[in-house]
C-alpha cells in the first residue's frame, strides 16, 4: 500500500500553485471530502490489520503535507496580491502618472483676466443671459429702429402668451449687466462682468454663435479717458507681457462717447496683422441718465472684451471652433 501514499506524496509535492484558481484546484483535488487524501484514508478498512497503523501514519503525514502546502500557498498569494508586484517589477521606477483633467483654455484665460482686475480693485457682477430689449439695447442708448441695433445679429426669443416676453433676446453682449449693476446700486461702481453672449452669425474660424465677454465699468466723480487708457494698457501688459504690441483707435458705440477699440498684433512683423480684442469708451450721459445716475455729477468708463480672442492670441489658436469641439487632443495641450 505504500506505493499509493508515495504516489500521492509525489503528486502533492509537484503540484504548482501560482494563482487563486490553482489553489482552489489543489484544495479540491487533495483536501476536500471527496479528495484524494480522504479517499485513500477510506481504504484503511481493506488493509491488513498489521499494516493499518503504518498506513494511517503515512496518510496522515501526506495529509499534513497537503495542508502545509495549502497554507504556504495561501500566504504567498495573499502577500503578492497586496503588493500586486511581480518579481520582474522594478520598484525604483517612477509611478505611472495619473491623468488629471485641467481647466479649459477659456476658463484659464478668464481666470487670468479676473486676476488682473482684482488687482486693480474691480469686483465681479453678473446678469442673465436672456435679456429684455430695455437692458440689451434701449438703456444702452440704442434708439428703437436705429441701425446700430444691426451691429449685433440678435437671437430673438419667440413671443409667447406669457406676460412681458415679447421683447426677450439672448443677450448680444455683456453691456446690459452695466445697466443692472447701476440700477441696483449707488455710485461709485467698479466691477467686471464676465459672461456668455450670443450672436446669430454663421460659424467660421473667426466667429461662433456664442462666445464670452468680460464687461468692465468704472463710474465715479472724476473718471477720465486717460485713466481708461492706462487701465487698458496695464491690462494687455499684464496678460501678454510688457513688450506686447497694441494700438488704440477711435470707434463708435451708442453707449460710449468717445468710443475706442484696442487691437493686438498677431503674428510676426511682416506677415502679422492687427486683431481687435476690446471696445471701450466713456459712458454716454444718456446711459447714466437711463439708470438714474446724474451725468453732471458722475462720469465713467466702460469696456467689453472678447475672451475667445484674448485666449486665441495668448495661446496662438487660429480657429475659434477648436475652443468648442472638446477634442481631447486639443485640450490636453493646456496642462
Ligand atoms: N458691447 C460691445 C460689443 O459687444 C463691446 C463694448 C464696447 C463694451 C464699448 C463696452 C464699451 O462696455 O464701452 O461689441
Amino acid at each position: 500500500m505504500s506505493e499509493l501514499t508515495d504516489k500521492l506524496k509525489k503528486d502533492i509535492e509537484s503540484f504548482k500553485i501560482n494563482s487563486r484558481e490553482e489553489l482552489e484546484h489543489f484544495r479540491l483535488t487533495y483536501l476536500s471530502k471527496k479528495g484524494r487524501v480522504s479517499s485513500l484514508l477510506g481504504k484503511i478498512g481493506s488493509i491488513a490489520a498489521e499494516e493499518r497503523k503504518l498506513f494511517g501514519q503515512k496518510v496522515n503525514a501526506v495529509k499534513k503535507l497537503a495542508h502545509d502546502k495549502l497554507e504556504e500557498a495561501e500566504q504567498r498569494l495573499h502577500k503578492s496580491q497586496k503588493t500586486s508586484r511581480k518579481a520582474t517589477d522594478d520598484i525604483s521606477l517612477p509611478a505611472s502618472s495619473l491623468s488629471l483633467g485641467v481647466a479649459h483654455p477659456l476658463s484659464q484665460t478668464l481666470t487670468r483676466i479676473k486676476d488682473v482686475f482684482y488687482r486693480l480693485g474691480f469686483s465681479i457682477a453678473d446678469g442673465p443671459e436672456v435679456e429684455d430689449d430695455f437692458h440689451n439695447f434701449t438703456a444702452l442708448n440704442f434708439p428703437p429702429e436705429h441701425p446700430a441695433r444691426d451691429m449685433q445679429d440678435t437671437f430673438f426669443i419667440k413671443k409667447s402668451d406669457a406676460p412681458n416676453t415679447d421683447d426677450l433676446v439672448l443677450r448680444t453682449h455683456t453691456s446690459p449687466v452695466q445697466i443692472r449693476l447701476m440700477k441696483n446700486g449707488t455710485p461709485p461702481f467698479r466691477s467686471i462682468m464676465p459672461g456668455r453672449v450670443y450672436r446669430n452669425e454663421s460659424i467660421t474660424a473667426k466667429s461662433y454663435c456664442l462666445f464670452h465677454q468680460v464687461e468692465g465699468l468704472y463710474v465715479d466723480k472724476n473718471v477720465s479717458l486717460a485713466e481708461l487708457k492706462d487701465t487698458l494698457i496695464m491690462f494687455v501688459e499684464m496678460i501678454y507681457g510688457e513688450g506686447v504690441r497694441y494700438r488704440i483707435r477711435p470707434s463708435f458705440f451708442p453707449f460710449t462717447e468717445p468710443s475706442l477699440e484696442m487691437d493686438i498684433w498677431w503674428g510676426d512683423d511682416e506677415t502679422g496683422k492687427w486683431l481687435e480684442i476690446l471696445g471701450a469708451g466713456m459712458v454716454h450721459p444718456n446711459v447714466l441718465q437711463s439708470v438714474g445716475v446724474d451725468p453732471e455729477e458722475y462720469r465713467g468708463f466702460a469696456f467689453g472684451m472678447g475672451v475667445e480672442r484674448i485666449a486665441m492670441l495668448f495661446y496662438g489658436i487660429d480657429d475659434i471652433r477648436l475652443l468648442y469641439d472638446n477634442d481631447l487632443r486639443f485640450l490636453q495641450q493646456f496642462q
